[in-house]
C-alpha cells in the first residue's frame, strides 16, 4: 500500500496570546480559525512548555513502574475493587492482547474536601498516585505538568474565542482551577518483538490500527507527541498523515466545540496507526466544569440562533466517555 499523503497542519506562533497586544493576538486567531475550518489540526510552537522535561519524567515513571504498581493503581475497569476510579489510574496492557498502557490523573484540587468530591458528583475524583519512595518527585512534577498545560490551554481558548468573535474569556470563564474536569494521559505505546496480533485493528480501507477512528471527547485537545509518525486525519481528499513535530503541540477542536458553533469548527475525525515502536502520547484533554453550559449559536450569522440543544459539559462529558469505550473499546 502506498504512503498517504501529508495533512496541512499549520505551525502557529501562540506566544501573542500570553500577552495583551490585540493584533497580534488577532493575527493567532485568524490562524486559528483557519486551521479550524480546513484540517481541523495546528501545531502550537512557541507554547512555553518544557516538553522535553514532559518526555523524560514520564518515561521514567512508565519504564519504572511494576505490574504490582499497576495493579494497585488500575482504574475500575481492570480492578473491582476500585469503585472510585472509573477515570483515574492506571490503564493496563495485556499480554498478548492489549499492548498501549496509561495512566491518568485528573484536577489535582479534587482531593477529600472539595465540594464536588463530598456529593460525589460523577466525573470527580480523587486522584491516586504510585509510592512517592519508588517514584521520587513523579506526583509533584505531574501535578504541576497539570498546571503548566492548563495555562497553555487557557492561552489556546483565549484564541478560539476571539476566532469565534467572541469575547477574549467567552470559554475561560468556564474553564477554571477549582473545577475544570480536565484530564492528562500518559500513554505508552511500546515496541514488541513479538506484537500480538489481537493488539492490532484493521481499518475498512486496510491499514493497521492502534485506535480506531473518533472524534476526541473536549472541547479541546492539547497533544504533546514523541516524534513518531501515527496519526491520520479524515478530509474530503481521504485518510491524512499528519507529520510529528516533537517540539510543538498538536491541537485540535473536540466534539463540545463541534456542538456550540454549530459545526463551524468541527471535531476533525482522527485515528492512530499501528506502529512498532516505542512512544509516547500525552493528551490534555481541556474540559469545563460538570454545570457549565455553553450556549450554541453559528459563528458569523447576525442573528445566530441554531436548533442545537444546550448541553451541560457534565452531562456531554459523561455521555461522550461511555460512548467512546462502546465504539472503540476499553483503552
Ligand atoms: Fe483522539
Amino acid at each position: 500500500m502506498c504512503a498517504a499523503s501529508v495533512a496541512n497542519v499549520p505551525k502557529i506562533d501562540v506566544s501573542p496570546l500570553f500577552g495583551d497586544d490585540m493584533e497580534q493576538k488577532m493575527k493567532v486567531a485568524r490562524a486559528i480559525d483557519a486551521a479550524s475550518r480546513d484540517t481541523g489540526f495546528f501545531y502550537a510552537v512557541n507554547h512555553g512548555i518544557n516538553v522535553q522535561r514532559l518526555s523524560e519524567k514520564t518515561k521514567e515513571f512508565h519504564m519504572s513502574i511494576t505490574d504490582q504498581e499497576k495493579w494497585r493503581l488500575a482504574i475500575r475497569a481492570y480492578n473491582k475493587e476500585h469503585q472510585k476510579q472509573i477515570r483515574n489510574g492506571y490503564y493496563l496492557p495485556i499480554p498478548g492482547k492489549k499492548a498501549v498502557e496509561s495512566y491518568c490523573y485528573l484536577n489535582p484540587n479534587f482531593q477529600p474536601d472539595h465540594p464536588r468530591i463530598q456529593k460525589e458528583t460523577p466525573l470527580h475524583e480523587v486522584n491516586v498516585w504510585p509510592d512517592e519512595k519508588k517514584h521520587p518527585g513523579f506526583r509533584e512534577f505531574a501535578e504541576q505538568y497539570f498546571w503548566d498545560v492548563f495555562g497553555l490551554s487557557a492561552a489556546l481558548l483565549r484564541g478560539y474565542a476571539l476566532a469565534l468573535g467572541k469575547e477574549e474569556d467567552f470559554f475561560t470563564r468556564h474553564f477554571k482551577r477549582e473545577d475544570t474536569l480536565s484530564s492528562v494521559v500518559l500513554i505508552r505505546y511500546p515496541y514488541l518483538e513479538n506484537y500480538p496480533p489481537a493488539a492490532i485493528k484493521t481499518a475498512s480501507d486496510g491499514t493497521k490500527l492502534s485506535f480506531e477512528w473518533h472524534e476526541d471527547v473536549s472541547l479541546i485537545t492539547v497533544l504533546y507527541q514523541s516524534n513518531v509518525q501515527n496519526l491520520q486525519v479524515k478530509t474530503p481528499q481521504g485518510w491524512l498523515d499528519i507529520e510529528p513535530d516533537d517540539t510543538g503541540y498538536l491541537i485540535n477542536c473536540g466534539s463540545y466545540m463541534a456542538h456550540v458553533t454549530n459545526n463551524v469548527y468541527p471535531a476533525p475525525i482522527h485515528r492512530v496507526k499501528w506502529v512498532n515502536e516505542e512512544r509516547q502520547s500525552l493528551p490534555f484533554f481541556v474540559n469545563l466544569g460538570f454545570d457549565d453550559t455553553i450556549e450554541p449559536w453559528t459563528p458569523g450569522e447576525p442573528d445566530s440562533k441554531t436548533n442545537n440543544p444546550a448541553i451541560s459539559y457534565g452531562d456531554y462529558l459523561q455521555n461522550g466517555l461511555v460512548n467512546l469505550i462502546n465504539k472503540n473499546g476499553q483503552t
